[in-house]
């Protein structure tokens, strides 16, 4: 090694240090988008597992529709809000939880939801339901979209 060889290796293992810190930056970016959400405030974030329709499940759901939804919603024709008896025809599992959990976030970021309200001029309220209700409600929407 001379005199020069040393100095030279050193700046090389500082340039292989400096650029390994660079690709870290890939590591930080967030990568696509979830399925469901874009908006991080929303309370169903990734994909939800769907088994079977759990008839007991939609039995509890349209109890609950019937006395905290119907005020506004009917299956088959336009209310105060949109017809939902094929609402899973049109939209994701994961977008109508978090419709029915979270209206008010939805509108901030989600382009359907603000083109809905546009057309509904009344925006969805907030019902407060627990996530558990949510997905008991979804669960009757699941078998009215498939008309059984
Ligand atoms: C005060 C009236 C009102 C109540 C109560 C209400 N909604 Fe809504 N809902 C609306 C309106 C109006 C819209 C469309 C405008 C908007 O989204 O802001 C809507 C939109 C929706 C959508 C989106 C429909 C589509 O075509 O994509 C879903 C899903 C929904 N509501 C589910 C429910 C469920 C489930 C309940 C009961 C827990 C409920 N809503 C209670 C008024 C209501």
């Amino acid at each position: 090694m001379n005199r020069f060889t040393l100095p030279f290796a050193l700046l090389l293992a500082v340039m292989l240090v400096a650029c390994g810190g660079g690709e870290s930056t890939p590591a930080e970016d967030p990568g696509p988008a979830p399925v469901a959400a874009t908006n991080p405030d929303l309370p169903i974030q990734g994909a939800m597992d769907l088994g079977p329709i759990d008839e007991a499940l939609a039995a509890q759901g349209e109890a609950d529709f019937t006395t905290r939804c119907t005020t506004c919603h009917k299956l088959d024709e336009r209310y105060v809000g949109p017809a939902l008896g094929d609402v899973l025809v049109r939209r994701s599992p994961e977008w109508v939880m978090n419709m029915i959990l979270a209206p008010d976030k939805m509108i901030v970021s989600d382009p359907d939801a603000q083109t809905l309200l546009a057309e509904y001029s009344v925006p969805m309220t907030n019902q407060n339901l627990t996530q558990d209700e949510a997905r008991a409600i979804l669960e009757y929407l699941r078998q009215t979209a498939e008309g059984s």
